[in-house]
């Protein structure tokens, strides 16, 4: 039986749980879906098993992770999405979002950026959330604009590569 967090119009955001790690596995393991997600590549599928545990974890410390996404009409497992502790410095909390390639482009990343950001703010009390993508990652930076985000700059702190860090506070009173 699923956990529900939040939910969305279309979709719902349940709690993470091994019992979808094989559709997770058939997600992640696309390199084009994976190209912009960390160093970049596919995951294996001890690498999925390693990040489910950890956002299980998550979940139980923290009350936020990357949540795990259904999409509501198919019952299907389309991604994850969800707010942590960002990886550089822990006192940030990030917004992030990955779906499988046949749900892009169905504003799905858009839906999962207003209800988790909301539920950063309204839910968790959090002041401030940062969410940072590839400069290349144009339909993603999109998302957070369209979600709320502002561009805060360029930074190479992330991942090795050269990101772009955008933020929204609670106080931008966007939700
Ligand atoms: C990035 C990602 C989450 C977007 O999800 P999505 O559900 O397709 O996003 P949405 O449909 O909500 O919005 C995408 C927006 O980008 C726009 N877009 C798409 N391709 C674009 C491009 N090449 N250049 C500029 N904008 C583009 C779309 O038109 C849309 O904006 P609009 O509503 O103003 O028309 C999805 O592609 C994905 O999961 N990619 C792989 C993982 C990833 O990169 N995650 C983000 C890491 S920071």
């Amino acid at each position: 039986m699923r956990k529900t967090v939040l939910t969305t119009e279309r979709l719902m955001l349940v709690a993470p749980d091994m019992g979808d790690c094989d559709a997770l596995c058939r997600l992640w393991s696309d390199p084009e879906t994976m190209r912009y997600i960390g160093a970049g590549g596919a995951w294996s599928r001890e690498q999925i098993v390693e990040r489910i545990e950890r956002a299980i974890g998550m979940q139980r410390d923290r009350g936020m992770t990357f949540w795990t996404v259904v999409e509501k009409d198919s019952d299907q497992v389309i991604g994850q999405g969800g707010l942590v502790p960002i990886e550089f410095n822990g006192s940030e909390i990030e917004l992030g979002y990955r779906l499988g390639r046949a749900h892009w482009g169905k504003g799905y990343a858009t839906e999962i950026a207003r209800a988790a950001a909301a539920y950063g703010f309204d839910t968790l009390d959090l002041d401030a959330l940062v969410a940072v993508c590839y400069a290349e990652n144009l339909p993603s930076r999109r998302v957070l604009i369209k979600a709320g985000f502002h561009e805060a700059g360029e930074s190479d702190l992330y991942y090795g590569v050269k990101t772009i860090v955008h933020r929204m506070n609670a106080s931008d009173g966007v939700r």
